[in-house]
């Protein structure tokens, strides 16, 4: 059922528009963002949200505790599990417990959701999985509607997760009243636009073709990205590590100076994230020191930023989280085209399962 698609991930790439469309459908309305599954106090006397996850859904947390901040004026934290299960984490009342998980399944998250009802905690779950472990547990849930996802290295799980948590995020601002109505009214505007923007464009894809057959050759690769776009290089860096084995890091672009920066040289290839709308100025200087110590670099973006090496160009848009849909595509298939020269089985990399039942 690869339906003429080389692969699940590759059918499961191209489904993303498709699966958003879905998720959005009867959530974003004209006025605001309606969760049918969410009682209407859930949030009362909550000050905090703390989000607990593993892997690629770690990385849709983070990416939504910037959203939770900057439009819901919130306060968020976000734990890997398999490190919360054990910290001895000082919990409070005020504190709303997030669990994110396409599986629903994943050990240390349900452990990590374990503890945090224990504490009596109120819980909530995004999941892609009607009834699982995690689903049944929590207080309550949001279904994201990726369907069923085959590819080992997850996409279209974590696209539909982003949506979520950023409705999420608005749907915490209307009831915190933290955006005035064109604010609110613009991100509604933006989130319809996200099927579309993340719709794969030939061009693009076969931009990553030609790239991969040059980048199979890396030594390592840095992915690097402020604000939003420093949990998509890091997930960037998952998925090509995941399916190619090649060596591979995500990176805050500011960090590189503290330490990364001595891996430059030719042989380093970095995959800079670079916005247009959200702090441009700062990210493109982070690659113009990378550039100089000879770091070969490929600039994701809608700039054409005509000291790079390599380019994969995106079109224009006006909100950072459209960018983010589109270089999310961009890296997937980036990291599918090199595992495929590579002529790696992408759906089932080598020494990694689907859902992690066990710690
Ligand atoms: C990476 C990947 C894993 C999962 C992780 C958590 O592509 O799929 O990192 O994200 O094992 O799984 P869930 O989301 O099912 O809890």
């Amino acid at each position: 059922q690869k339906e003429g698609y080389r692969f699940f991930m590759e059918k499961e790439i191209y489904e993303q528009a498709d699966v958003l469309a879905d998720t959005l459908r009867g959530r974003v309305l004209d006025t605001g963002i309606e969760f049918d599954e969410l009682d209407e106090n859930l949030f009362d006397g909550i000050s905090e949200i703390k989000l607990c996850a593993c892997g690629t859904s770690y990385h849709a947390a983070l990416t939504s505790s910037y959203l939770f901040e900057r439009l819901a004026k919130i306060k968020s934290s976000v734990e890997i599990a398999s490190e919360f299960r054990y910290k001895e984490p000082l919990l409070t009342k005020d504190t709303l417990f997030l669990a994110i998980s396409q599986s629903g399944e994943t050990a240390d998250t349900l452990e990590a959701l374990k503890m945090a009802k224990q504490a009596g905690l109120k819980t909530l779950s995004i999941c892609n999985v009607d009834n699982s472990s995690i689903v049944r547990l929590s207080d309550a849930s949001i279904l994201t509607r990726a369907g069923i996802e085959k590819g080992v290295a997850s996409t279209k799980a974590f696209a539909t997760q982003v949506a979520v948590l950023w409705m999420l995020s608005l749907y915490v601002a209307q009831f915190k009243k933290s955006l005035d109505t064109k604010e609110l009214q613009n991100e509604l505007h933006t989130l319809r636009e996200v099927p579309n923007v993340t719709v794969i464009k030939d061009a693009i894809h076969e931009k990553t073709k030609r790239l991969a057959k040059r980048y199979l050759h890396g030594h390592g690769f840095f992915f690097i990205g402020r604000d939003v776009f420093y949990p998509l290089a890091l997930e960037g860096a998952l998925k090509l590590k995941e399916i190619s084995y090649l060596h591979a890091e995500g990176y805050p672009a500011g960090e590189m100076k503290h330490g990364p920066i001595a891996l430059a040289d030719p042989e380093l290839f970095t995959i800079a994230l670079l916005s247009e709308n959200l702090l441009f100025e700062k990210t493109k200087s982070n690659m113009e020191e990378l550039g100089a110590r000879d770091s070969t670099i490929c600039c994701v973006s809608s700039y054409m930023y005509d000291k790079a090496d390599d380019f994969i160009v995106l079109p224009k848009c006006n909100h950072y989280m459209l960018e983010f849909y589109e270089m999310m595509t961009a890296t997937q298939l980036l990291a599918m085209e090199i595992a495929i020269k590579l002529e790696n089985d992408v759906d089932m990399p080598r020494n990694l399962a689907k859902s992690v039942t066990v710690e």
